[in-house]
């Protein structure tokens, strides 16, 4: 369970997220839209301690830990699939799975059945993967700590089907291991195919939760709205 009450965060006297509450349950996968800049990743940055807070607080499985340090929270059982990947180039997957590792999380063979090419190119350094294997690689780094909340951060970005086929099916075992997902996602289409529910941020903070069988009843109102709000935004 991830809880945030009245979140305050940004960068040096400018805040970004401004008073922002949320929460994701266990099995739960939550939907994170708002136009570009809204403030989306340093909310997950935020969230992951990268980004320091200025006020509110976090709690992941009922710990406090506005102020952790990020490998405190990812002991606590957060893990980032950051936006734009951020592999080590230099690591083979192997290597980058070992060091992430922890027991209870994926190990290569739970990857393999997911991400087989990922398997198949074990002894390759992440830097000589194509787009769509580093994507799967930030992936499973994030899985092989066994997180019981993962924050992605526009994983869908640069995926090719095939991988975005196979994000669907770990946030599916994810959601039937008890372990909760905010999913920050530009693809509305393929947000919609998985989330419980959809939060839309705007100024800092969420400025609409909408059910997720409502925001697929009614998925052009969704759009409509993120539409009105970025011409809201800019004029
Ligand atoms: N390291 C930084 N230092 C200062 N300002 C930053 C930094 N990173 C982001 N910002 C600013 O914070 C605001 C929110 O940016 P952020 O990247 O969180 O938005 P976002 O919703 O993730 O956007 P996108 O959809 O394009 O990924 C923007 O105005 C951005 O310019
Ligand atoms: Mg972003």
């Amino acid at each position: 369970m991830l809880e945030v009450r009245s979140l305050r965060s940004g960068y040096g006297h400018i805040e970004i997220v401004r008073g922002l509450d949320l929460s994701v349950a266990p099995g739960e996968v939550v939907a994170l839209v708002g136009r570009n800049g809204a403030g989306k990743s340093t909310l997950v940055n935020s969230l992951m301690g990268f980004v320091p807070a200025h006020g509110g607080s976090v709690h992941v499985e009922g710990r406090e830990l506005t102020r952790a340090a990020p490998h405190v929270r990812s002991r606590a059982g957060l893990a980032v699939v950051p936006q734009g990947r951020r592999v080590f180039g230099t690591l083979t997957v192997e290597q980058t799975l070992d060091l992430a590792g922890r027991s209870g999380g994926w190990d290569l063979d739970r990857v393999a059945a997911v991400f087989p090419r990922l398997a198949e190119r074990r002894n390759t350094r992440a830097r000589n993967l194509s787009g769509g294997e580093q994507s799967a690689l930030a992936m499973a780094r994030a899985l092989a700590t066994g997180p019981r909340i993962l924050l992605l951060d526009e994983p869908s970005e640069g995926m090719s089907p095939q991988v975005l086929r196979a994000l669907s099916s770990v946030i599916a075992s994810l959601r039937d291991d008890g372990a909760g997902v905010l999913l920050v996602e530009q693809n509305l289409a393929f947000a919609l195919t998985v989330a419980d529910r959809v939060l839309v941020m705007a100024r800092g903070h969420i400025a609409l939760t909408i059910a997720g069988d409502d925001a697929r009843a009614d998925p052009d109102s969704l759009s409509r709205h993120l539409v009105l709000q970025s011409v809201a935004t800019e004029t």
